[in-house]
């Protein structure tokens, strides 16, 4: 078994920074337990970047990014950008980089913690009733990567996107999601607007010849305006999601957001290897960066996600998950998961992970 990795780290902007220490500290602690080593390595990609060498995503970081075992990202992006042109915003580092590590399936986990239901903006928590599911998003094709321009159009100047999927785009995306569903409740539910889109169209015939090799995955198909209204209608319904690009996009902060608590959602990003990226689902927070406030869970969750997906290490996964809840069930919280009530801050809280590993 291997005994040390080289971790390459991004830690972007606004919280970036913090959450991603919190990570790192967790991760040491995990090698000290576990007896292997952990080289982090930092790279900059995102504002900071821009910042510091002109360009969201040099080179250099996509060398580095493909030269490690694997990926742990903080946040990119913040108001101080926002008025660049397209494609030297932040965000096309975030493009660019799953492009470059061929990360074609975005893994990204919903969940409701018991602990955490009050949070819940649903009225199904307070009943008791919970939900558990993955959004397994294609991330690599579909209208964020298509053609795309501008040109002379009946209205004046008009500017068009396209979305444009391939059949081996499709298969490759679907068995992830089948394959998750084996390892979970076996229930998967593909989504797509087959009803208008000629791209739904072939992506759900090829969800269809998949399905028969999956007959122990019980499939579905659903509209993506219909998903959008069953995720705040009753989200229990759903075990494994697959969809495309930007319905993936749409739909997994609709998910992050029901949990009520979007501090705590990890994400995996994987292509054909090992080797794979791992974020927060949330954002560069830039409200609140630099006051110790940010909420370090999601970033440390999203270690443990590589700790077994990229890593092998499925045991240390688990006890930082494990650490993860006891320290809520021990009732300590970051001000986004308080509500209202007494908060820590985030090196406290990545301290109360660490010691319970
Ligand atoms: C996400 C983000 C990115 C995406 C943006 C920042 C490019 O919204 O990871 O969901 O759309 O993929
Ligand atoms: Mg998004």
């Amino acid at each position: 078994m291997k005994r040390e990795f080289n971790i390459a780290v991004i830690a972007g902007d606004g919280i970036g920074p913090e959450i991603t220490d919190a990570a790192i500290r967790v991760l040491k602690k995990v090698g000290e337990k576990y007896g292997c080593k952990f080289n982090f390595t930092d790279v900059f990609a995102g504002g900071c970047a821009i910042d510091k060498y002109g360009e969201p995503l040099p080179k250099a970081s996509v060398d580095a990014c493909l030269a490690a075992d694997s990926v742990l990202l903080g946040a990119v992006g913040g108001p101080k950008w926002d008025t660049l042109p397209g494609h030297l915003r932040p965000e096309r580092a975030l493009l660019g980089v799953r492009e470059a590590m061929g990360l074609y399936a975005n893994i990204r986990p919903a969940r409701l913690m018991p602990e955490l239901a009050a949070a819940c903006p649903l009225k199904m928590a307070s009943e008791g009733v919970g939900f558990d599911l993955v959004i397994v998003r294609e991330l690599t094709g579909g209208m964020y990567y298509g053609e795309r321009g501008r040109r002379e159009g009946k209205y004046g100047i008009e500017a068009y996107d396209t979305e444009c999927y391939g059949t081996g785009e499709i298969e490759r995306i679907g068995r992830v999601a089948f394959e998750m569903a084996r390892g979970r409740r076996r229930k998967l539910t593909s989504i797509d607007k087959a009803n208008v889109l000629e791209s739904s169209r072939l992506w759900r015939e090829v969800m269809h010849r998949l399905a028969a090799e999956y007959p122990d995955v019980e499939y579905s198909d659903m509209l993506v305006d219909n998903a959008a209204m069953q995720l705040v209608r009753d989200p229990g319904q759903f075990d494994v999601i697959v969809t495309s690009n930007m319905f993936g996009d749409i739909l997994s902060d609709e998910a992050s957001q029901i949990t009520g608590s979007i501090g705590m959602l990890p994400s995996a990003s994987l292509g054909d290897g090992k080797r794979g990226l791992y974020e927060p689902i949330h954002g560069s927070a830039p409200d609140i960066a630099g006051t110790g406030k940010a909420n370090p869970l999601a970033t440390i969750l999203s270690a443990a996600m590589m700790l077994r997906l990229s890593l092998d290490m499925p045991e240390a996964a688990d006890d930082v998950e494990r650490a993860v809840s006891e320290a809520i069930r021990a009732g300590l919280r970051t001000a986004d998961i308080a509500a209202g009530g007494p908060s820590i801050g985030c090196f406290e809280m990545a301290s109360a992970v660490v010691e319970r590993i």
